[in-house]
């Protein structure tokens, strides 16, 4: 049976991850009114991402014996200054959530909940690989300093990302 602190925090976290598809959707459709279909593809996948992390943390729920109960989803902010300003908000929001996934490793550990730890063991790693995705992109943009053949160029690759 999950412990009932645990429940409660991952019905919290599931509501993060739902807004950060909810914020990496929008952030596709700023790219896409700006014919950059590339990072807007980016997006796209990163939107199914959180989903699927969503969907990761209900099951665990459910396999622990515990219930889901979904809230409110907050509207996510729709216009960026730049593609950059973009990418930024998003390096800065998967920071948050990896604070948010250290305060229920913290939490797992507070109420000796082995089983919990060891699940949130694959969120640490991939908040790694979050937090590495969107500051590569940052600083790529950055070091292209809004040239628009360099930002095409970037399009064009992001454009070319798979699903992980
Ligand atoms: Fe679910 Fe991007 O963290």
């Amino acid at each position: 049976m999950i412990n009932p602190k645990m429940e409660a925090a991952i019905n919290k976290q599931i509501n993060e991850e739902l807004y950060s598809a909810y914020l990496y959707a929008s952030m596709g459709n700023y790219f896409e009114g700006m014919n950059l279909g590339g990072f807007a593809h980016w997006m796209r996948l990163q939107t199914d991402e959180e989903l699927a992390h969503a969907r990761k943390f209900r099951d665990y729920v459910y396999e622990r014996g515990g219930k889901v109960v979904l809230s409110e989803i907050k509207a996510p902010q729709s216009e960026w200054k730049s593609p950059l300003a973009a990418f930024e908000a998003a390096y800065k929001h998967e920071c948050h959530i990896s604070d948010c996934i250290n305060k229920l490793v913290t939490l797992a550990e507070k109420e000796s909940d082995h089983a919990s730890k060891v699940f949130l063991a694959w969120f640490v790693e991939e908040q790694v690989e979050e937090e590495a995705h969107a500051d590569g992109i940052v600083q790529r943009m950055k070091l292209a300093q809004g040239a628009p053949g360099a930002l095409l160029m970037m399009d064009r690759e992001l454009g070319a990302r798979g699903v992980s």
